[in-house]
């Protein structure tokens, strides 16, 4: 078993973990890039890094019809519970707690975050997700510049980053390599990236730039492709 995962565009992505599916920042209706439906989805769990729209998403019904947890900061699970989603786990920076066949660890962001609502999103966050079975390990960046604690990240023995390239509103392409540089994974998946022009980006010059500038393999995806993550 190992870790699996879909890309929806933008930052969205199903994963599976060790056979089990998540989602992560389930933004999928008026994401011009997602080839599937939210009512299509059936994640066990639904992790997301904070509250703008491109992000919340359809995390909402999707959370309702399914019931699956979502797992968020607390203002985040706190804003959910009063719009109908009876399951969350509320957590916060530097946090981890344990799940069936997951644990999660809750990283800085540096972003900000507030809901489509305006109402006050809490800080964002990124995860450090650990396989319980494989022990394969990924880290979701979500929208965050760089900031130099990913280097403390780099020490958790990362085996798949996943991180914003597309600039303006998140780290670009520079600055994901410095990023990378940092975090030392294995392998390395570009998001936040060919959504809208503001952040066009070109995917296989980045990923030209990832071979020859870090050690890591970069994992450049058509919206609805899929890649396994090999054994060590
Ligand atoms: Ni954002
Ligand atoms: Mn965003």
């Amino acid at each position: 078993m190992a870790i699996k995962y879909t890309w929806f565009g933008h930052s969205a992505f199903e994963v599976e973990i060790d056979g089990h599916k998540v989602l992560f920042d389930p933004f999928i209706t008026g994401n011009p890039l997602a080839p599937v439906a939210h009512d299509a989805l059936d994640p066990e769990l639904i992790f997301l890094s904070h509250a703008h729209g491109d992000h919340l998403g359809d995390t909402v019904a999707i959370a309702t019809r399914t019931g699956a947890p979502v797992i968020s900061n607390v203002e985040i699970t706190r804003w959910l519970g009063a719009h109908g989603v009876t399951h969350t786990q509320g957590m916060n920076s530097g946090g981890s707690h344990s799940f069936d066949f997951l644990t999660v660890k809750f990283t800085d962001a540096v972003h900000s975050s507030s809901f489509p609502d305006g109402s006050y999103g809490g800080n964002p966050n990124g995860f450090i997700v650990t396989a319980r079975q494989s022990g394969q390990r990924l880290y979701y960046a979500g929208d965050t510049s760089l900031f130099s604690d990913m280097e403390l990240i780099g020490d958790e023995r990362i085996d798949v980053a996943f991180l914003p390239i597309g600039d303006h509103f998140t780290m670009g392409v520079a600055d994901s390599i410095r990023a990378i540089r940092y975090i030392r994974p294995r392998f390395v998946v570009p998001m936040h990236y060919n959504t809208m022009p503001l952040i066009a980006q070109d995917a296989s010059g980045w990923a030209n730039r990832v071979s020859s500038e870090t050690n890591a393999v970069p994992v450049v995806l058509d919206p609805g492709g899929s890649f396994t993550i090999p054994g060590v």
